[in-house]
């Protein structure tokens, strides 16, 4: 697992644009943390290095908020990206992919969420992003995954945990 501090909503937010960095059509990623913890600001930072250009908020009225996003295709598959200003290599070719952002917390039970028919765009050919994975239930989870953790350490500090599973 790989971990960093942050100090800043800023600095949660680079963390998430990095991260976008290595994500691909069919990703899920999972946000775990508590109220306040910063995952919709993380999300926030993911969606740049999408090239999302949509406002990103928690979807509050809607359970899923869609995007439309990019996602460099590199020249070389593991190749590192460069990074510029929108978070992407000049030189590179981008696909359009969907950015499906999920926010489970005003769900109560599995049960509940099974009922949203929320797997299509869990398994679909975007991008999923899922604030609140916990409320999904352990043996719910997506197979594949990349886990985010967020705690708070502080008003400011927050330390970031992610893999990708397994
Ligand atoms: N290091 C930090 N990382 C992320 N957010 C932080 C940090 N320090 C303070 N904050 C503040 O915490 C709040 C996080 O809100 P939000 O991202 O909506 O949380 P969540 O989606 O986890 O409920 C924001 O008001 C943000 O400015
Ligand atoms: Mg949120």
């Amino acid at each position: 697992m790989k971990k960093l501090k942050s100090t800043s909503a800023e600095e949660t937010e680079k963390t998430g644009k990095k991260i976008a960095m290595t994500v691909k059509p069919f990703d899920v990623i999972c946000l775990f943390g508590s109220l306040g913890a910063g995952k919709t600001v993380f999300v926030q930072g993911i969606c740049k290095g999408l090239a999302v250009k949509d406002f990103v908020n928690s979807p509050s009225f809607k359970i899923v908020n869609e995007y439309r996003g990019k996602f460099p295709v590199y020249p070389e598959p593991r190749q590192k990206p460069r990074f510029s200003k929108t978070g992407m290599g000049k030189r590179q070719k981008f696909t359009r992919c969907g950015v499906y952002h999920i926010d489970l917390y005003r769900l109560n039970s599995a049960g509940e969420i099974n009922d949203l028919g929320l797997d299509e765009y869990i398994y679909g050919n975007g991008i999923a992003i899922i604030e609140w994975a916990e409320k999904l239930g352990k043996k719910n989870l997506p197979k594949k995954r990349i886990e985010i953790y967020i705690k708070i350490k502080s008003e400011n500090e927050r330390e970031i945990k992610w893999r990708r599973y397994p």
